[in-house]
């Protein structure tokens, strides 16, 4: 039998600042159509153990869903990019989510790369960080930024191969002290997933070349915001790139909506908020929470604010979180 170590690995989630909506060529590979820059958060993470099995098996618990035949696919993508000869020995793989509620916070960036970061450890493969996060995106885009702590930038690249589409860190958790409120509101089903819901943007919405072309300008800027910690300079760009993004899918045909009534008394509320000098800024992804960015010493108040929002279940208050991590089995 192939030789494997039974190993256990823990990445946390991430919120994309600049987002990814969209992909280019090879849909094999994954690749984004824009760069993107994201905040990984503590508190929200997925850890992940990948041991010698009779057969394959994926268990999930906590919250969020896990598809087994994408968990497997990924498995034979490390497998075969770890240079081992022979078949892929059988795996059982337990993955537990530690997300505040079922209601629909994304766990494909921290399953994808703590399951990433697990099987090549599992494997006995320890290839650069940069390795296992371009494997990662395969499984799915935002899973490249979770490899990281702290502020980090995954490049849309050119070349077909995907070469030059790397992820790499910016600026460590402790560079900053901000913190992301996440404001959940009432979950309905998503209208449609992300991977589907990018294919159609790119086909039919008429502002999906304006999305692209104006991306580039916005990560620059947001970069540049971040490596001076500049909150009035880095919030306008993360609320521009966000509803750039969602008037791109409402543009969609058939339109694309992810929001909500209370997304929308959210958001507004963080506005009025930052009006009376109380400075936060929105992002909200692919379902109806909204996230604010802002000091952590607002970060109490604006939460409390947010949270009496008619409509909004859940308020957590995450900081800037660690590396993605291999922890010792027991
Ligand atoms: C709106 O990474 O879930 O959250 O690559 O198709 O798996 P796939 O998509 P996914 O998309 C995330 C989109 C987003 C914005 C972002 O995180 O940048």
């Amino acid at each position: 039998m192939t030789p494997m170590t039974p190993a256990k690995a823990v990445a946390h989630s991430n919120i994309a600042l600049c987002k990814y909506w969209g992909k280019r060529g090879d849909p094999a590979l994954n690749l984004p159509a824009v760069g993107s820059l994201s905040l990984t958060l503590e508190g929200l993470w997925t850890e992940t153990e990948v041991g010698p099995g009779d057969r394959d098996a994926f268990e999930l618990a906590g919250t969020g869903e896990g598809e087994a035949h994408k968990v497997f696919a990924h498995l034979d993508r490390i497998w075969a990019a770890s240079g081992r000869t022979g078949a892929r020995p059988r795996c059982r793989v337990r993955s537990v989510n530690h997300l505040p509620t079922a209601a629909g916070l994304a766990s494909s960036a921290s399953g994808f790369a703590a399951l990433t970061l697990a099987a090549a450890t599992a494997f006995e493969w320890s290839p650069p960080r940069t390795t296992l996060s371009a494997l990662a995106r395969m499984g799915s885009g935002s899973a490249a930024r979770s490899l990281w702590g702290g502020f980090v930038r995954l490049d849309r690249g050119n070349r077909p191969d995907g070469s030059d589409c790397v992820a790499r860190p910016l600026f460590p958790a402790d560079f900053w002290d901000v913190r992301l409120v996440v404001v959940q509101t009432t979950a309905a089903k998503k209208p449609i997933g992300s991977t589907a819901g990018m294919e159609r943007s790119r086909a039919t919405s008429p502002y999906w070349l304006p999305w692209v072309e104006t991306s580039e300008g916005d990560l620059a800027e947001a970069e540049a915001a971040l490596a001076a910690r500049d909150l009035a300079a880095l919030g306008p760009i993360v609320e521009r790139s966000c509803f750039k993004m969602h008037a791109c899918m409402l543009a969609s045909d058939p339109a694309i909506l992810y929001w909500n009534g209370a997304t929308v008394d959210v958001m507004r509320r963080c506005w009025q908020l930052r009006a009376e000098g109380l400075a936060g800024y929105v992002t909200i992804d692919a379902g109806p929470h909204v996230k604010v960015l802002c000091a952590a010493a607002s970060a109490a108040e604006i939460a409390e604010r947010l949270g009496a929002v008619p409509g909004v279940v859940a308020v957590t208050v995450c900081g800037p979180g660690p590396d993605a991590h291999v922890e010792v089995l027991a």
